[in-house]
């Protein structure tokens, strides 16, 4: 369904930055508050297109929904939505500029758009999630949303790779995690003087989760390597191709199943994705052309 707003769904609706916080060197999450009307309220998996004016949009997954939160004496209006936090690697032009905003701008959004996790369908499920890198930005909702929810799910278990410790996201919130009852396994490739966690593939991690392979749901966010691997290694602990859940990413422009620039195979990734069950990602991600 395409999201609609008052001046049709290729208009950006304008959202404050309400707070900056620099999660590593290269990496930035901004809270964003509706200047008036609000997007649709983003399921766990979703992405907006976030402009940035006078230079460019770019999809960016939403890392968190939350309640509308008074800065500087402001307050709610009527119709506001909640606060999106967004959370960017600079890595171009638009992505550098996302990162430069700073409290008080205003940038745009579009969506939310394409196809989230599926949560509710895996409420009862043991829950594994695996993430990669800036993969954890859209499924930290999940861990969220789980978390508040915590008996309507088994285990939940939380994999995390980065490439040093300096690059993992969303730091001062793991213990809070581990508090309310997840499991978070955190692996470095490279490790840093002090650092006492793993080092290793997150593969490694998945081959040794605790789960009932009967009732599990995995959600993998990362390196289309790194995906298919982790895939692999749940499969061989006995879960069912069918129950695992990846997240890809190819160029996106419209958002909006018009344009083709995020084509794969059969699929528009913005339409029909980002998040696809294995066993219909997987056959895309194996042929190179696509
Ligand atoms: C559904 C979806 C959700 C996303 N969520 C996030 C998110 O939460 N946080 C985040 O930081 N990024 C996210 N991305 C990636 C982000 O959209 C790109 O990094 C961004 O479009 C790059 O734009 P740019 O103008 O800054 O850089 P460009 O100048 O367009 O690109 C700079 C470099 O990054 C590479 N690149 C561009 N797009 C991608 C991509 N999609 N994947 C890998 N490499 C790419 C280019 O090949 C180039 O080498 C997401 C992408 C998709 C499709
Ligand atoms: S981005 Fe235009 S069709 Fe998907």
């Amino acid at each position: 369904m395409t999201p609609a707003t008052a001046h049709g769904p290729m208009a950006p609706v304008p959202y404050r930055v309400t707070d900056r916080h620099a999660e590593t060197a290269d990496t930035v999450t901004l809270a964003l508050e509706p200047v008036e009307a609000a997007v649709p309220e983003p399921v766990p998996g979703q992405f907006t297109m976030m402009y940035v004016f006078g230079i460019g949009e770019a999809p960016i997954s939403v890392s968190r929904v939350g309640p509308f939160r008074a800065v500087r004496g402001s307050r709610p209006a009527r119709g506001r939505g909640p606060v999106l936090e967004q959370t960017v690697r600079a890595v171009g032009a638009v992505t550098r500029a996302v990162c430069g905003t700073r409290p008080g701008r205003v940038v745009g959004l579009r969506g939310p758009f394409g196809t989230g996790w599926g949560l509710d369908e895996a409420r009862g499920c043991d829950l594994v999630l695996a993430a990669g890198g800036i993969g954890l930005a859209p499924l930290r909702p999940v861990v969220l949303r789980a978390l508040s929810d915590r008996s309507a799910f088994g285990r939940i278990s939380v994999l995390i790779g980065a490439r040093t410790p300096d690059d993992l996201l969303f730091t001062s919130e793991l213990d809070t995690w581990r508090a309310k009852g997840a499991q978070v396994e955190v692996t470095v490739d490279r490790p840093t003087p002090g650092w006492a966690g793993h080092v290793g593939l997150i593969t490694a991690l998945a081959g040794s989760v605790e789960v009932d392979p009967a009732r599990a749901a995995a959600f993998i966010c990362g390196p289309e390597v790194m995906m298919r691997l982790t895939a692999e290694a749940l499969i061989g602990l006995g879960m069912c191709p069918a129950d695992i859940r990846l997240s890809l990413e190819r160029n996106m422009h419209c958002g909006l199943g018009w344009c083709g620039h995020c084509q794969l195979g059969p699929l528009l990734l913005c339409r029909d994705g980002p998040v696809l069950p294995y066993e219909r990602a997987v056959p895309l991600m194996t042929v190179r052309e696509l």
